[in-house]
């Protein structure tokens, strides 16, 4: 079901999204060859606990943390661990999410670990623009697959490609409500989007191929040819103009971050 949102409830996830925000920004600036992803996860559920909020992944469908961080061909849903130290060259995502006053918002972004090559920086800058080429199309009266249509027209015009088996998705009191966003597809499908939908638009893009696969934990899942993939997500409101950035307070279309 699609829910919408009044203004007073897109007023609360506006405040859950610049907590998480913050969460992310201050994640961010941790990560450093030789910290570990159970480090990140620790920081990252003590700071969301301190502001009276609730880390929405922690036992979510029994996920044991509190952030999702993918690194390298990882594509999301990595598993903090004290065994996981990252080495200079790397990239890692992070993802988190968070409940206040019973509102969520989830967002993700992928962050270098040192000095990476050109083409791992190239495939997060590509990322990033996918998510505000899509943002562009994120309009009341546009269709859902026209998302996806231009992260994918975006992406695969600079030689990557788009995860399909995994989505973006409608999010309020719950972290994954309808309508289901893909990463692709052809325009002008789907549902009508309208001003009060807050949906997760959240690329994921490989280097290499996009097929995926799932380890053994469960949860991780990962590239099925073992090239880099990034990851890139927000949670907007559409508006009857441009669509808002919950997760990204102060954004203003001109300024891209
Ligand atoms: N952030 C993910 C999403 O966008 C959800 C994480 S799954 C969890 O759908 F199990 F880690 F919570
Ligand atoms: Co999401």
């Amino acid at each position: 079901m699609i829910t919408i949102k009044n203004s007073a409830q897109i007023a609360k996830m506006r405040e859950a999204g610049a907590l998480l925000h913050d969460v992310l920004t201050q994640l961010k600036g941790k990560i450093e060859p030789g910290i570990t992803t159970k480090e990140l996860d620790r920081f990252a559920e003590k700071l969301i606990r301190a502001h009276g909020a609730v880390p929405s992944f922690l036992n979510y469908e029994g996920y044991p943390a509190s952030i999702c961080t993918s690194v390298d061909s990882q594509v999301v849903h990595g598993i903090p661990s004290n065994q996981t130290v990252l080495r200079e060259g790397q990239i890692v995502s992070i993802d988190a999410g968070v409940i206040l006053d019973g509102w969520q918002s989830d967002s993700a972004l992928t962050v270098p670990v040192g000095r990476i090559s050109e083409e791992a920086q190239r495939l997060i800058d590509v990322t990033e623009q996918s998510f505000f080429a899509a943002l562009e199309v994120a309009r009341e009266g546009n269709r859902i697959s026209d998302i996806g249509h231009a992260v994918q027209q975006y992406v695969e015009s600079r030689s990557f490609s788009t995860v399909r088996a995994l989505c973006g998705h409608g999010i309020g009191r719950e972290m994954h409500e309808d309508p289901s966003v893909p990463n692709y597809g052809i325009p002008g499908h789907g549902v009508r989007l309208r001003r009060g939908m807050t949906i997760c638009i959240e690329p994921m893009i490989a280097a290499g191929d996009y097929h995926v696969k799932t380890l053994s934990d469960g949860w991780t899942v990962v590239t099925t040819d073992g090239s880099l993939c990034s990851h890139y997500e927000h949670t907007i409101a559409i508006t009857d103009g441009e669509p808002e950035l919950l997760s990204l307070p102060g954004y203003h279309k001109e300024e891209k971050r």
